[in-house]
C-alpha cells in the first residue's frame, strides 16, 4: 500500500551498519528501507543522518526528591526538552515514598504524564518501601502493567533500602523478569563524612565531593554486584562515576553476570572544580556522586569505548538555582541542605555526538547503540531503538556539521541554568519523529501536549547471557527452586 511518508536521501545509522537508504513509514511504523521511496508526504533528509530517536532511561521528571522538593520540568516541558535533544522515547522514575503503595504512585504518575508528553513514556518504578504487600502484590501488578524495571537506592535516609530488602526486591524482579536498577554509594561512609566537614565548618557546596568519597561508590558497588549475584538476577548499576565502580562493572560482565553499567555526560565534562566556583554557583553542579576530576574523565571514555558501559543516560534532575530549587533552604545552605541532580536531558546526545563521533572516540554504531537501541532493549521497548522493518518510526535527523553553543535558553526546558553553558557543539538534532509524527521541525515544537503515549515494556532481554552462580547456590543441586528461583 501507500505510504503516510518518505525520509528521503538520508544516511541511516543503526548499531550495526550505517548504509544509504530512504524510509517509508506507515501508520506511525517503518515499513520499508529501500531506494527511492515515493510518498505524499515527504522529508528531504539529504546530507542529514537518520539515527534512531533516543531512548531516555535515567530522567527525573515532574519527581519530588525524598525531601520533597518538586523537579522543575513536568511531563511537558520535560519531553519537549528531550526531543529537541533527539530523544523519541523517555523512562523516568516513578517514585514510591515510605507509607505509600505502589499501585497508587504509579496512577499518581499516570495523571501526570498522560495529558502532558509529547514523546511516548513509560517508568522505572522507584522502590523505597517494600512491605511484604509490596513484594508479594504490587510489584507483580507493576509488572503486569508494563513497569518492568524496579530502582532502589542504598543511600538517602528517606529512600534507602536494607541488604536484606535488596535481596527480597532481586528475587521478586527475578521471578517475573524485571530488571533492578541501583544508585549504590555507601550511605555510612557519607554520613560520617559530611558530619565531620560540616562539624569543622566546610558546608560550601564545594565539600560536596568529598563527602561523597569515591570508594563510597565502589563499596556500594561491589556490594550490589554480590547481592545480584547471590540471586543471580540482572542489574543496572546507574550512574558509575568512578574508575574503581567500572573496573568492578566489567569485571563482573567478564566473569558472565549480567551487570549492566550505565554512565553520564555531567561525569565526562565537569569536575568538581567546577562546584568550587564562587558564591553558590557550585550547587548547580551538584549531583550524586558528584563529578570528579579530568583523569577520571579520560578512563570512562575507554570504558564507553570498549563496552563496559550499556547505557548513556543523562540523569536529568531538573532543580532550578533559586529558591523553588537549589536553594530552597537559603542563599547560606549547606551542601547537605541542597537537592542533588542537575539538568541535561537536550544535551546528552549532542554532547556524545560532539565529543565522542566528530572527535573520533566513538562510532556512529556506536552513538546509535548508546543513544536507543541498547536502553530500548534492556528495558523492554519492544518496538523502540532502532531504524527497522517492523518498528515504530522514532528517528531522528542530524545534521553532523551543524555548529551551536549551548546556552540556557535553549533548553526548552522549565530550568534557569545548564552546567554545560558556553559548550561549542558540533551536530545536532534538527528533526524528530516519533511513531512517525513530527515532534520537532525548523527548530519549532509542533507537537501536542498530551500526544505522547504510555509504553507497556516486555520483560527485559538481556541478550541472551545465562548469567552464572555460585555453585553451592545451585538450587537443582542443593535445595531445589522452592528456595530461590
Ligand atoms: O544527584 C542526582 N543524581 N539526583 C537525582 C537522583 C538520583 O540519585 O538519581
Ligand atoms: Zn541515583
Ligand atoms: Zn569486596
Ligand atoms: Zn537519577
Amino acid at each position: 500500500g501507500a505510504l503516510d511518508l518518505a525520509i528521503r536521501g538520508g544516511t541511516v545509522v543503526t548499531a550495526s551498519d550505517v548504509f544509504r537508504a530512504d524510509v517509508g513509514v506507515r501508520e506511525g511504523r517503518i515499513v520499508a528501507l529501500a531506494e527511492d521511496l515515493r510518498a505524499d508526504d515527504e522529508i528531504d533528509a539529504s546530507g542529514l543522518l537518520v539515527m534512531p530517536g533516543g531512548v531516555e532511561a535515567h530522567c527525573h521528571i515532574a519527581q519530588e526528591s525524598a525531601s520533597g522538593v518538586m523537579t522543575a520540568d513536568d511531563y511537558f516541558t520535560g519531553s519537549v526538552s528531550a526531543a529537541f535533544g533527539g530523544n523519541s522515547c523517555i523512562v523516568p522514575f516513578a517514585a514510591q515514598h515510605r507509607g505509600m503503595g505502589v499501585i497508587e504512585t504509579l496512577d499518581l504518575y499516570d495523571g501526570r504524564a498522560a495529558p502532558n508528553s509529547v514523546l511516548d513514556y513509560g517508568y522505572h518504578l522507584i522502590v523505597a518501601d517494600p512491605t511484604e504487600k509490596v513484594l508479594a502484590e504490587e510489584l507483580p501488578a507493576a509488572f503486569a502493567r508494563g513497569v518492568t524495571s524496579f530502582k532502589v537506592f542504598v543511600t538517602y535516609e528517606l529512600m534507602k533500602i536494607e541488604d536484606r530488602q535488596f535481596l527480597d526486591i532481586l528475587t521478586v524482579a527475578k521471578t517475573h523478569g524485571a530488571v533492578t536498577m541501583v544508585h549504590a554509594e555507601n550511605n555510612a561512609m557519607i554520613g560520617w563524612m559530611s558530619e565531620r566537614l560540616l562539624a569543622a565548618g566546610h558546608a560550601a557546596p564545594r565539600y560536596h565531593a568529598p563527602s561523597h568519597p569515591e570508594l563510597a561508590e565502589v563499596e556500594a558497588i561491589h556490594r550490589a554486584i554480590c547481592l545480584a549475584r547471590l540471586v543471580d538476577t540482572p542489574l543496572v548499576i546507574v550512574h558509575v562515576s568512578t574508575e574503581g565502580g567500572a573496573k568492578l562493572v566489567r569485571e563482573a560482565r567478564a566473569e558472565g553476570a549480567r551487570i549492566f553499567g550505565e554512565t553520564c555526560p555531567q561525569y565526562f565534562f565537569l569536575t568538581r572544580d567546577d562546584l568550587d566556583r564562587p558564591g553558590m554557583e557550585g550547587a548547580k553542579f551538584m549531583c550524586s556522586p558528584p563529578v570528579r576530576d579530568v583523569a577520571t574523565q579520560e578512563i570512562l571514555w575507554r570504558h564507553l569505548q570498549t563496552g563496559t558501559f550499556t547505557l548513556w543516560s543523562s540523569d536529568h534532575a531538573p532543580y532550578r538555582f533559586d529558591a523553588s530549587g537549589k536553594l530552597a533552604k537559603g542563599p547560606d545552605a549547606s551542601f547537605k541542605q541542597i537537592a542533588n541532580g542537575m539538568p541535561g536531558i537536550a544535551l546528552r546526545l549532542p554532547l556524545l555526538f560532539s565529543e565522542g563521533v566528530n572527535k573520533g572516540r566513538i562510532t556512529l554504531p556506536q552513538f546509535a547503540a548508546l543513544s536507543a537501541t541498547n536502553a530500548a532493549k534492556l528495558y523492554g521497548l519492544t518496538d523502540k531503538g532502532s531504524i527497522r522493518i517492523g518498528g515504530d518510526a522514532d528517528i531522528a535527523l542530524w545534521d553532523a556539521g551543524l555548529k551551536r553553543t549551548v546556552t540556557a535558553a535553549d533548553q526548552h526546558d522549565a530550568m534557569d541554568y545548564t552546567p554545560f553553558e558556553g559548550m561549542a557543539l558540533t551536530g545536532w538534532p534538527v528533526t524528530l519523529l516519533s511513531r512517525g509524527r513530527r515532534i520537532v521541525e525548523g527548530g519549532a515544537l509542533v507537537a501536542e501536549r498530551g500526544s505522547g503515549r504510555y509504553v507497556a515494556r516486555a520483560r527485559a532481554d538481556m541478550t541472551g547471557i545465562p548469567g552464572t552462580r555460585p555453585p553451592e547456590m545451585d538450587p537443582a543441586r542443593n535445595f531445589g527452586a522452592e528456595i530461590m528461583p
